[in-house]
């Protein structure tokens, strides 16, 4: 998977969260470098009261908050978040702890465009509670994953993993905060490979974060 990028100097990169926005927070700070080939130019939440569109707003980013309960059908919401993108010329999407299904549509328009951070190693435990299913499943070994996005939810081609110890004391909250540590320092280089100038050089291959 490769991204089509037409414009400019830096990419004009969308944020799209739902909540906390830590992960936008690193990818912010990363993009604050003139030098970062990603230009965070919006932040899009499906929550109005997300507070990391306050974290946004106080970096100077435009935001934009579409209720979704407010769309009479998953399309209805994609299409107008597609028309919001769009309309701030957006030419590329990371996903940052949004917890939303999107249609095939939306993936389609945006194929190889549009990526995501999964808090664990993929393929293991794709979906929700990824933690306490690690611990669960006694790996020793824990993580992140950036991938592209496609239809089926985290099945996307692999663009970058970090990995962390599971402790032999550790909770699902303790587990979570290793994870989330390293989430941060592997979105901001995995937002660089796919939309630095190596991307059309390089072949789409996995690099592993040792933390
Ligand atoms: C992160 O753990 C991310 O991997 C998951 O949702 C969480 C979002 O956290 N998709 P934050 O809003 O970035 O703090």
């Amino acid at each position: 998977v490769s991204a089509v990028i037409t414009r400019g100097q830096r990419v004009r990169t969308a944020v799209l969260i739902s909540g906390r926005g830590s992960n936008l927070a690193a990818l912010l700070a990363a993009a604050a470098d003139p030098a970062y080939p990603a230009e965070i130019t919006l932040v899009l939440s499906n929550r109005p009261d997300a507070p990391g569109l306050t974290l946004a707003r106080d970096a100077g980013v435009r935001t934009v908050a579409l209720a979704h309960a407010d769309y009479e059908s998953r399309k209805a919401f994609d299409r107008a978040m597609h028309g919001a993108l769009e309309a701030h010329g957006t030419e590329f999407i990371a996903m940052a702890g949004f917890m939303r299904l999107l249609s095939p549509w939306f993936c389609a328009a945006w194929q190889g465009r549009l990526i995501n951070i999964h808090p664990a190693l993929l393929p293991s435990f794709r979906g929700l509670d990824t933690h306490a299913r690690a611990l669960a499943a006694g790996v020793k070994i824990h993580g992140c994953t950036v991938h592209h996005v496609v239809p089926e939810v985290d099945a996307g081609p692999i663009i970058g993993q970090a990995a962390v110890p599971v402790l032999p004391d550790d909770t699902e909250a303790t587990l979570a905060a290793r994870v989330l540590a390293a989430e941060h320092r592997l979105y901001p280089l995995a937002l660089a490979r796919v939309t630095g100038k190596t991307m059309k050089t390089e072949p789409d291959q996995p690099f592993l974060l040792a933390l």
